[in-house]
């Protein structure tokens, strides 16, 4: 007999003992494994509150008999291999009362062992844990929905971005990008004395395009430009719509004089190629606008209006008679041309 043995059978103690596991409030239950299928023998006041069965319907049973169809047999399978094994298990898994309902049991069985006799049995230790499932489960679901809205939330924020910083329409940089690379690209060129150039560009006849074929003609025409356009410049000059038929590049690597003419003339030349609609092709010029920061300007806003005066004095000599027309012309080979070349 060990010394925890004497101890317990010290009559006021083992009294205490049983008076504890009658009292406490987890589920306490006593199987006799020397008898057949491991009965229960004992089983506490909590067991019986817990399961709703009285000890007359217990006592001598197994206790499967809490298990019902929604129980994991994974779960039984595992006690089972622990009571072969005389080991401990500590599992939760689904139990049914006497009337039916279901909760969710933290079960510890460990096997009694008395040290003259091995195995005497197994004790089993039952708690309610229903009520915390259930309040993980909403935390997980609750956990689940703030995951998802702020994925929402984030994809709303970058496709605001993405409004903001590019044109739905052609897909170059809008205004708001062009400031920011602008501010940006100057006061690096501050600190470098690396030059900037913008190009400020205006499609000319465009609005008689707007007048004469409708806005969707006139939004195709400024898509098939930008495209063009954004193949002559590189990636890493801003391409930018600022509204209207009105686009501005920014340059910020290898500007000289030399270096914008060449892309200002290679945008030009794209607008000799004619904007195919439907049955008409119609062919619009361009206006542009060159300053350089710092060498014709020293600010922002300055260079930006430099550009600008230069794009209408460009325009004006257009219009005042050197320009080349603006025509609707049949697109070749078509069965349904309107007829001869018309100036507008
Ligand atoms: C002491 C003891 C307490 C047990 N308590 C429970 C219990 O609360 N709920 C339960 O589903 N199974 C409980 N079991 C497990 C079953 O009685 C049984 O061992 C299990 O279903 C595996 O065996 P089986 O596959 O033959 O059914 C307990 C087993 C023992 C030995």
């Amino acid at each position: 007999m060990t010394e925890f043995e004497s101890f317990f059978r010290n009559d006021l103690i083992e009294a205490s003992f049983a008076a504890a596991v009658e009292s406490t409030t987890a589920g306490v239950v006593i199987s006799n494994s020397d008898l057949t299928d491991n009965p229960i023998v004992y089983g506490n006041p909590a067991f019986e509150k817990l399961s709703g069965y009285e000890k007359p319907e217990f006592i001598g049973r197994n206790c499967r008999f809490l298990q019902g169809a929604d129980t994991s047999p994974d779960a039984v399978a595992a006690i089972k291999r622990s009571i072969e094994e005389k080991r401990s298990i500590t599992l939760r898994l689904l139990n049914y009362r006497k009337n039916g309902s279901t909760f969710w049991n933290e079960l510890t069985i460990s096997p009694v062992m008395v040290s003259d006799q091995g195995l005497a049995g197994f004790v089993g230790v039952q708690r309610d844990v229903t009520a915390e499932i259930a309040a993980q489960r909403t935390l997980t679901e609750k956990v689940e929905i703030l995951q998802s809205t702020s994925a929402s939330l984030e994809q709303a924020r970058a496709e605001l971005l993405s409004a903001a910083n590019y044109d739905a329409l052609t897909g170059l940089a809008t205004r708001r990008l062009f400031d920011e690379r602008l501010s940006q690209s100057l006061s690096r060129s501050s600190r470098t004395n690396e030059p900037v150039a913008i190009v400020l560009m205006d499609l000319d006849g465009f609005k008689a395009v707007n007048d004469r074929f409708g806005h969707a003609a006139g939004d195709n025409v400024l898509r098939m430009a930008a495209t063009r356009m954004r193949e002559q410049v590189r990636d890493c000059d801003t391409l930018t719509r600022l509204g209207g038929d009105e686009f501005v590049l920014l340059v910020d690597t290898g500007v000289t004089a030399e270096s914008v003419q060449i892309v200002s003339s290679r945008i030009q030349k794209v607008f000799d190629r004619g904007f195919d609609l439907e049955t008409n092709r119609v062919k619009l010029g361009i206006s542009m606008g060159v300053a350089l920061f710092p060498d014709q300007c020293g600010s922002p806003d300055g260079l930006v209006r430099l550009a600008d005066s230069r794009m209408y004095e460009d325009k004006r000599k257009k219009h005042s008679g050197d320009a080349r027309p603006f025509l609707i012309e049949p697109i070749p080979m078509t069965t349904q041309g309107i007829g001869p070349t018309t100036d507008f």
